[in-house]
Protein backbone atom coordinates (compact mmCIF):
# COMPACT_ATOMS: atom_id res chain seq x y z
CA UNK A 1 0.00 0.00 0.00
CA UNK A 2 0.97 3.69 -0.84
CA UNK A 3 2.30 5.66 1.72
CA UNK A 4 1.80 9.69 2.19
CA UNK A 5 4.28 10.67 4.82
CA UNK A 6 6.33 7.47 6.03
CA UNK A 7 8.64 7.10 3.01
CA UNK A 8 11.74 8.87 4.54
CA UNK A 9 14.51 6.67 2.81
CA UNK A 10 17.64 5.30 5.13
CA UNK A 11 19.77 8.23 3.66
CA UNK A 12 18.00 10.87 4.70
CA UNK A 13 17.24 10.03 7.75
CA UNK A 14 21.22 9.42 8.73
CA UNK A 15 21.62 13.09 8.05
CA UNK A 16 19.96 13.63 11.44
CA UNK A 17 22.08 14.35 14.03
CA UNK A 18 19.13 13.02 16.97
CA UNK A 19 20.02 9.84 19.25
CA UNK A 20 18.07 7.34 17.04
CA UNK A 21 20.78 7.96 14.14
CA UNK A 22 23.49 8.70 16.59
CA UNK A 23 23.48 6.38 19.20
CA UNK A 24 25.13 3.55 17.04
CA UNK A 25 26.99 3.12 13.91
CA UNK A 26 26.66 3.77 10.43
CA UNK A 27 25.95 -0.30 9.59
CA UNK A 28 23.07 -0.12 12.69
CA UNK A 29 19.81 0.25 11.75
CA UNK A 30 17.97 2.17 14.40
CA UNK A 31 14.57 1.00 15.37
CA UNK A 32 14.20 1.98 18.98
CA UNK A 33 13.80 5.38 20.50
CA UNK A 34 10.27 6.82 19.74
CA UNK A 35 11.54 8.65 17.06
CA UNK A 36 9.69 8.67 13.45
CA UNK A 37 11.42 8.79 10.39
CA UNK A 38 8.99 11.37 8.72
CA UNK A 39 9.52 14.90 7.77
CA UNK A 40 7.15 17.51 9.79
CA UNK A 41 3.57 18.60 8.98
CA UNK A 42 3.10 21.50 6.62
CA UNK A 43 1.83 23.35 9.50
CA UNK A 44 4.75 22.42 11.47
CA UNK A 45 7.30 23.38 9.06
CA UNK A 46 5.55 26.58 8.41
CA UNK A 47 5.28 27.53 12.07
CA UNK A 48 9.03 26.87 12.24
CA UNK A 49 9.67 29.40 8.56
CA UNK A 50 7.82 32.20 10.40
CA UNK A 51 9.42 31.80 13.73
CA UNK A 52 12.93 31.88 11.88
CA UNK A 53 11.84 34.56 9.74
CA UNK A 54 10.39 37.23 12.25
CA UNK A 55 13.02 36.31 14.98
CA UNK A 56 10.22 35.56 17.46
CA UNK A 57 12.65 33.36 19.86
CA UNK A 58 11.56 35.19 22.74
CA UNK A 59 10.08 34.12 26.19
CA UNK A 60 6.06 32.66 25.52
CA UNK A 61 2.81 33.74 26.33
CA UNK A 62 1.20 30.39 27.27
CA UNK A 63 -2.52 30.93 26.88
CA UNK A 64 -2.44 29.97 23.41
CA UNK A 65 -0.95 26.61 23.68
CA UNK A 66 -3.31 25.42 26.49
CA UNK A 67 -6.33 26.63 24.62
CA UNK A 68 -4.83 24.39 21.23
CA UNK A 69 -4.42 21.61 24.28
CA UNK A 70 -8.07 22.03 24.95
CA UNK A 71 -9.14 22.08 21.44
CA UNK A 72 -7.51 18.84 20.96
CA UNK A 73 -8.90 17.77 23.95
CA UNK A 74 -12.55 18.48 23.16
CA UNK A 75 -12.04 17.12 19.66
CA UNK A 76 -11.28 13.96 21.62
CA UNK A 77 -14.48 13.75 23.75
CA UNK A 78 -12.77 15.35 26.84
CA UNK A 79 -14.45 18.37 28.69
CA UNK A 80 -11.12 20.20 28.33
CA UNK A 81 -10.80 24.00 29.61
CA UNK A 82 -7.46 25.66 30.55
CA UNK A 83 -8.50 26.78 33.72
CA UNK A 84 -7.69 23.41 34.38
CA UNK A 85 -4.34 23.06 33.04
CA UNK A 86 -0.77 23.77 34.25
CA UNK A 87 2.47 24.43 31.75
CA UNK A 88 5.18 22.59 32.07
CA UNK A 89 8.40 21.40 30.03
CA UNK A 90 7.40 18.19 29.22
CA UNK A 91 5.71 15.01 29.76
CA UNK A 92 7.78 13.12 32.01
CA UNK A 93 8.37 16.68 34.23
CA UNK A 94 4.34 16.74 34.29
CA UNK A 95 4.27 13.18 35.50
CA UNK A 96 7.16 13.64 38.33
CA UNK A 97 4.66 17.70 38.75
CA UNK A 98 1.20 14.66 39.10
CA UNK A 99 3.18 12.07 41.53
CA UNK A 100 4.37 14.85 44.08
CA UNK A 101 0.26 16.74 44.41
CA UNK A 102 -1.26 13.15 44.44
CA UNK A 103 0.91 11.50 46.58
CA UNK A 104 3.24 11.67 50.13
CA UNK A 105 7.06 10.31 50.23
CA UNK A 106 6.42 6.67 51.03
CA UNK A 107 3.43 6.17 49.32
CA UNK A 108 3.14 3.60 46.64
CA UNK A 109 2.86 4.50 43.00
CA UNK A 110 0.99 1.38 40.58
CA UNK A 111 2.66 1.20 37.09
CA UNK A 112 1.55 -1.33 35.08
CA UNK A 113 4.43 -3.26 33.76
CA UNK A 114 5.83 -3.33 31.10
CA UNK A 115 6.45 0.24 30.87
CA UNK A 116 8.13 2.72 29.43
CA UNK A 117 11.12 2.95 31.71
CA UNK A 118 11.18 6.06 32.57
CA UNK A 119 7.99 5.46 34.67
CA UNK A 120 10.77 3.25 37.18
CA UNK A 121 12.82 5.62 37.66
CA UNK A 122 10.43 9.05 38.17
CA UNK A 123 8.93 7.13 40.69
CA UNK A 124 11.66 6.03 42.57
CA UNK A 125 13.59 9.44 41.91
CA UNK A 126 10.71 11.17 43.71
CA UNK A 127 11.32 8.10 46.61
CA UNK A 128 7.81 6.78 46.55
CA UNK A 129 7.54 3.21 46.41
CA UNK A 130 7.48 1.62 43.07
CA UNK A 131 4.55 -1.11 42.63
CA UNK A 132 4.83 -2.86 39.77
CA UNK A 133 1.24 -4.60 38.90
CA UNK A 134 1.35 -6.81 35.39
CA UNK A 135 -0.53 -6.11 32.46
CA UNK A 136 -3.45 -9.00 31.58
CA UNK A 137 -1.58 -11.83 29.03
CA UNK A 138 -3.77 -9.55 26.49
CA UNK A 139 -1.58 -6.82 27.32
CA UNK A 140 -4.62 -4.94 29.02
CA UNK A 141 -5.62 -3.04 32.48
CA UNK A 142 -6.01 -5.49 35.40
CA UNK A 143 -8.41 -3.98 37.29
CA UNK A 144 -9.64 -6.67 39.74
CA UNK A 145 -5.05 -6.78 40.70
CA UNK A 146 -5.00 -3.17 40.95
CA UNK A 147 -7.86 -2.92 43.18
CA UNK A 148 -6.37 -5.70 45.58
CA UNK A 149 -3.66 -3.25 45.97
CA UNK A 150 -5.09 -0.41 46.69
CA UNK A 151 -7.32 -2.17 49.10
CA UNK A 152 -4.40 -3.55 50.86
CA UNK A 153 -2.98 -0.11 51.03
CA UNK A 154 -6.40 2.29 51.20
CA UNK A 155 -5.76 6.22 51.61
CA UNK A 156 -2.61 6.83 49.67
CA UNK A 157 -0.85 6.18 46.40
CA UNK A 158 -1.68 6.22 43.10
CA UNK A 159 -1.87 4.66 39.70
CA UNK A 160 0.41 5.73 36.56
CA UNK A 161 -0.83 4.94 33.59
CA UNK A 162 0.22 4.89 29.80
CA UNK A 163 -2.93 5.53 27.96
CA UNK A 164 -2.43 4.52 25.54
CA UNK A 165 0.19 2.15 26.72
CA UNK A 166 3.74 2.10 25.64
CA UNK A 167 5.23 -0.53 24.61
CA UNK A 168 2.07 -2.92 24.12
CA UNK A 169 0.04 -0.29 22.28
CA UNK A 170 -2.81 -1.41 23.88
CA UNK A 171 -5.71 1.59 24.71
CA UNK A 172 -7.77 1.43 27.96
CA UNK A 173 -11.58 1.49 27.38
CA UNK A 174 -13.94 3.55 28.32
CA UNK A 175 -15.40 1.25 30.97
CA UNK A 176 -12.03 -0.38 31.78
CA UNK A 177 -11.33 3.46 32.71
CA UNK A 178 -14.62 4.01 34.68
CA UNK A 179 -13.99 0.56 36.74
CA UNK A 180 -10.54 1.73 37.48
CA UNK A 181 -11.48 5.32 38.77
CA UNK A 182 -14.58 3.68 40.60
CA UNK A 183 -11.95 1.06 42.68
CA UNK A 184 -9.38 4.07 43.23
CA UNK A 185 -12.17 6.31 44.39
CA UNK A 186 -13.49 3.87 46.57
CA UNK A 187 -10.05 2.79 47.84
CA UNK A 188 -8.30 6.88 48.32
CA UNK A 189 -5.91 6.25 45.14
CA UNK A 190 -4.94 9.14 42.61
CA UNK A 191 -4.74 8.68 38.87
CA UNK A 192 -2.04 9.86 36.56
CA UNK A 193 -2.33 9.15 32.94
CA UNK A 194 0.05 9.63 30.35
CA UNK A 195 -1.61 10.33 27.41
CA UNK A 196 1.30 11.47 24.73
CA UNK A 197 0.31 8.76 22.42
CA UNK A 198 -3.26 9.56 22.24
CA UNK A 199 -2.83 11.53 18.40
CA UNK A 200 -1.52 7.68 17.46
CA UNK A 201 -4.71 5.57 17.92
CA UNK A 202 -5.01 3.37 15.19
CA UNK A 203 -8.58 2.00 13.43
CA UNK A 204 -10.41 -0.03 15.82
CA UNK A 205 -9.68 1.60 18.71
CA UNK A 206 -10.74 4.83 20.36
CA UNK A 207 -8.91 6.93 23.19
CA UNK A 208 -11.11 8.21 26.57
CA UNK A 209 -9.17 10.66 28.32
CA UNK A 210 -9.00 10.48 32.46
CA UNK A 211 -10.31 14.02 32.31
CA UNK A 212 -13.58 12.30 30.73
CA UNK A 213 -14.36 9.68 33.68
CA UNK A 214 -16.45 11.69 36.28
CA UNK A 215 -15.50 9.06 38.77
CA UNK A 216 -11.29 9.87 38.28
CA UNK A 217 -11.92 12.45 41.22
CA UNK A 218 -8.24 12.87 42.09
CA UNK A 219 -6.56 12.13 38.54
CA UNK A 220 -4.69 14.69 36.35
CA UNK A 221 -3.46 13.92 32.96
CA UNK A 222 -0.51 15.00 30.56
CA UNK A 223 0.07 15.55 26.71
CA UNK A 224 2.00 16.88 24.06
CA UNK A 225 1.85 16.97 20.70
CA UNK A 226 5.74 15.19 20.75
CA UNK A 227 4.61 11.94 19.74
CA UNK A 228 1.89 12.66 17.44
CA UNK A 229 3.76 14.53 15.37
CA UNK A 230 7.65 13.46 16.23
CA UNK A 231 8.57 16.93 18.33
CA UNK A 232 10.27 15.27 21.17
CA UNK A 233 13.20 18.16 20.49
CA UNK A 234 10.38 20.99 21.47
CA UNK A 235 9.58 21.39 24.82
CA UNK A 236 6.43 22.16 26.48
CA UNK A 237 3.52 19.81 27.93
CA UNK A 238 0.69 20.45 29.81
CA UNK A 239 -1.08 18.88 32.80
CA UNK A 240 -4.43 18.42 32.83
CA UNK A 241 -7.81 17.93 35.42
CA UNK A 242 -11.60 16.98 34.23
CA UNK A 243 -14.13 18.77 35.61
CA UNK A 244 -14.52 16.91 38.82
CA UNK A 245 -11.07 16.73 39.56
CA UNK A 246 -9.24 20.23 39.56
CA UNK A 247 -8.27 20.37 43.08
CA UNK A 248 -5.85 17.73 42.05
CA UNK A 249 -3.88 20.67 40.20
CA UNK A 250 -3.05 22.25 43.41
CA UNK A 251 -0.32 20.77 43.92
CA UNK A 252 1.05 21.55 40.65
CA UNK A 253 3.52 24.62 40.62
CA UNK A 254 3.02 27.41 38.04
CA UNK A 255 6.15 28.03 37.72
CA UNK A 256 6.95 24.81 36.26
CA UNK A 257 5.72 26.57 32.87
CA UNK A 258 8.48 28.73 32.90
CA UNK A 259 11.05 26.29 31.76
CA UNK A 260 8.42 25.29 28.65
CA UNK A 261 9.71 26.58 25.57
CA UNK A 262 8.02 29.17 23.11
CA UNK A 263 9.24 28.32 20.02
CA UNK A 264 7.42 24.80 21.51
CA UNK A 265 4.89 25.98 22.09
CA UNK A 266 4.40 27.87 19.09
CA UNK A 267 4.99 24.97 16.70
CA UNK A 268 3.26 22.34 18.87
CA UNK A 269 -0.02 24.71 18.60
CA UNK A 270 0.70 24.41 14.70
CA UNK A 271 0.59 20.64 15.03
CA UNK A 272 -2.56 20.11 17.33
CA UNK A 273 -4.60 23.03 15.38
CA UNK A 274 -3.63 22.58 11.70
CA UNK A 275 -1.64 19.26 11.74
CA UNK A 276 -4.27 17.09 11.88
CA UNK A 277 -4.77 16.09 8.10
CA UNK A 278 -0.85 15.10 8.25
CA UNK A 279 -1.62 13.21 11.56
CA UNK A 280 -4.93 11.05 9.80
CA UNK A 281 -2.26 10.46 6.95
CA UNK A 282 0.37 9.06 9.69
CA UNK A 283 -1.89 7.35 11.28
CA UNK A 284 -3.53 5.60 7.87
CA UNK A 285 0.47 4.65 7.54
CA UNK A 286 0.71 3.44 10.69
CA UNK A 287 -2.02 1.08 10.21
CA UNK A 288 -0.55 -0.10 7.22
CA UNK A 289 2.75 -0.95 9.10
CA UNK A 290 1.41 -2.84 11.08
CA UNK A 291 -0.56 -4.91 9.06
CA UNK A 292 3.04 -5.10 6.63
CA UNK A 293 4.58 -6.27 10.24
CA UNK A 294 1.96 -8.72 11.06
CA UNK A 295 3.02 -10.50 7.74
CA UNK A 296 6.82 -9.74 7.62
CA UNK A 297 6.27 -11.72 10.94
CA UNK A 298 4.24 -14.51 10.13
CA UNK A 299 7.55 -15.90 8.27
CA UNK A 300 9.03 -15.88 11.72
CA UNK A 301 7.57 -18.50 14.00
CA UNK A 302 10.06 -17.60 16.41
CA UNK A 303 8.94 -13.57 16.90
CA UNK A 304 5.12 -13.78 18.46
CA UNK A 305 3.48 -10.32 18.36
CA UNK A 306 0.18 -9.21 19.12
CA UNK A 307 -0.56 -6.28 17.63
CA UNK A 308 -1.11 -3.04 19.46
CA UNK A 309 -4.00 -0.69 19.05
CA UNK A 310 -1.93 2.86 19.25
CA UNK A 311 1.29 4.31 18.96
CA UNK A 312 4.11 2.71 16.08
CA UNK A 313 5.54 0.70 18.75
CA UNK A 314 5.57 -3.41 18.93
CA UNK A 315 6.56 -5.49 21.80
CA UNK A 316 7.61 -8.76 20.67
CA UNK A 317 7.90 -11.74 22.48
CA UNK A 318 11.39 -13.27 21.45
CA UNK A 319 11.17 -16.14 24.15
CA UNK A 320 11.37 -18.51 21.38
CA UNK A 321 14.43 -17.41 19.49
CA UNK A 322 16.41 -18.95 22.26
CA UNK A 323 17.89 -15.81 22.60
CA UNK A 324 17.84 -15.44 25.79
CA UNK A 325 16.89 -12.54 28.25
CA UNK A 326 17.95 -9.93 26.42
CA UNK A 327 17.24 -10.58 22.52
CA UNK A 328 17.93 -6.91 22.12
CA UNK A 329 21.65 -7.16 22.65
CA UNK A 330 22.12 -10.37 20.52
CA UNK A 331 20.09 -8.48 17.52
CA UNK A 332 22.06 -5.48 17.93
CA UNK A 333 25.85 -7.49 18.04
CA UNK A 334 24.90 -10.00 15.71
CA UNK A 335 21.90 -8.29 13.76
CA UNK A 336 22.93 -4.75 13.79
CA UNK A 337 19.55 -4.27 14.27
CA UNK A 338 18.74 -2.02 17.19
CA UNK A 339 15.67 -2.29 19.25
CA UNK A 340 15.09 -1.66 22.66
CA UNK A 341 15.47 -3.96 25.30
CA UNK A 342 12.68 -5.37 27.00
CA UNK A 343 14.66 -5.70 30.57
CA UNK A 344 14.06 -2.34 31.07
CA UNK A 345 10.64 -2.10 30.82
CA UNK A 346 9.96 -4.95 34.03
CA UNK A 347 8.40 -7.89 33.02
CA UNK A 348 10.36 -8.05 29.79
CA UNK A 349 12.64 -10.85 30.00
CA UNK A 350 12.96 -12.81 26.52
CA UNK A 351 10.75 -9.08 25.21
CA UNK A 352 12.24 -5.97 22.77
CA UNK A 353 10.19 -3.62 21.87
CA UNK A 354 10.40 -2.59 18.00
CA UNK A 355 9.79 0.94 15.96
CA UNK A 356 7.53 0.62 13.12
CA UNK A 357 7.35 4.38 12.38
CA UNK A 358 9.54 3.88 9.08
CA UNK A 359 9.33 3.42 5.64
CA UNK A 360 7.82 0.03 4.55
CA UNK A 361 11.56 -0.14 3.06
CA UNK A 362 13.41 0.13 6.22
CA UNK A 363 10.56 -2.49 7.72
CA UNK A 364 11.56 -5.02 5.82
CA UNK A 365 14.96 -4.59 6.42
CA UNK A 366 14.44 -4.63 9.78
CA UNK A 367 12.54 -7.63 10.04
CA UNK A 368 15.20 -9.52 7.81
CA UNK A 369 17.72 -8.38 10.10
CA UNK A 370 15.82 -10.12 12.91
CA UNK A 371 15.33 -12.91 11.47
CA UNK A 372 19.19 -13.40 10.35
CA UNK A 373 19.60 -13.59 13.59
CA UNK A 374 16.13 -14.70 15.59
CA UNK A 375 15.63 -17.15 13.12
CA UNK A 376 18.78 -18.85 12.65
C1 LIG B 1 4.65 7.11 27.59
C2 LIG B 1 5.65 8.19 27.35
N1 LIG B 1 5.69 9.25 28.16
C3 LIG B 1 6.57 10.26 27.98
C4 LIG B 1 7.49 10.22 26.95
C5 LIG B 1 8.50 11.33 26.81
O1 LIG B 1 7.87 12.57 26.81
P1 LIG B 1 8.73 13.86 27.13
O2 LIG B 1 9.97 13.80 26.27
O3 LIG B 1 7.83 15.00 26.77
O4 LIG B 1 9.06 13.83 28.59
C6 LIG B 1 7.48 9.14 26.07
C7 LIG B 1 8.47 9.07 24.98
O5 LIG B 1 8.57 8.14 24.25
C8 LIG B 1 6.54 8.10 26.27
O6 LIG B 1 6.50 7.05 25.46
Amino acid sequence: MERHVLTLDETTCRRRTSVKWRAHGEDVLPMWVAEMDVLPAPSVAEEMERITRDGDFGYPVPADYLESVARWYRDAGAPADPGRMRLVPDVMTGVQAAIAALTDPGDPVYVTVPVYPPFHSVVRAAGRQLVAVPLTPTGRLDVPALSRHFAGDPGRGAVLLSNPHNPTGTVPTATELASLAETARTHGVGIISDEVHAPLVLPGASFTSITAIPAAERALAVLSAAKGWNLAGLKAAAVLAGPGSAGSLTGVPEDLGHHASHVAMRVQSAALDDGRDWLADLVADLDANRSLLQELLADLPSALWSPGEATYLAWLDLRGTGLGEDPAAALLGRGRLALNSGLPFGAGEGFARLNFAASPEVLQEGVRRLASVAGA
